[in-house]
């Protein structure tokens, strides 16, 4: 084969690479967002459910109260305007939201196993208001948060 042949054979072949093959959906890839994904789709509908190796993470700061104010502070700043002062899932912004906030010191929320909570801050639900707070928030950070949950289920 002449060797302009076979360039033309790269070509096309790189040309069709990036219009079809690099279309891939890339979230595909990222393991946490595929999780979310097959949650959404199990029977059941579109509860967002940990998954079950999330609940035998443990929490390096288990029980310490100290870490639940800091994640209060942290609460303050970054989850308020969705959850509201108290977690109920009523904060400013809660009214134009579609699904709503979740109400963290609700019965359903405070079951889950702190392992459970954490994943679900660090994940994100994809395609609601909910981001991943893996990059905005450090490891220690989300743990302080959810020891701060488990103070709001005391709060009525
Ligand atoms: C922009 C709005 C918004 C902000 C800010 C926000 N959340 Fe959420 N959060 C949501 C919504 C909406 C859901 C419900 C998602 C669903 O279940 O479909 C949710 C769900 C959750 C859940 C899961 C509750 C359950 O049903 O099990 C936890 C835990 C949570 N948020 C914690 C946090 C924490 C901690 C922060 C701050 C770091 C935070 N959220 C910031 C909107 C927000």
């Amino acid at each position: 084969m002449k060797i302009q042949n076979v360039l033309k054979i790269i070509y096309v072949f790189l040309a069709s690479a990036l219009i079809f093959g690099f279309t891939v959906d890339t979230s595909k890839l990222h393991f946490t967002n595929s999780e979310n994904r097959a949650n959404i789709f199990q029977p059941g509908g579109t509860k967002w459910k940990a998954p079950k190796f999330a609940d035998e993470i443990k929490n390096p700061l288990s029980g310490n109260s100290e870490a639940a104010k800091e994640g209060k502070n942290l609460f303050n700043v970054y989850c308020v305007t969705c959850h509201g002062e108290k977690g109920e899932g009523n904060g400013v912004a809660a009214a134009t939201l579609n699904p709503k906030p979740a109400n963290l010191s609700s019965a359903e929320v405070q079951k889950q196993s702190d392992g459970a909570i954490y994943w679900k801050i660090t994940t994100g639900f994809p395609s609601t208001a909910m981001i991943s707070w893996r990059s905005n928030l450090s490891d220690k950070q989300r743990w302080e948060l959810v020891n701060y949950i488990r103070v709001l289920r005391n709060k009525k």
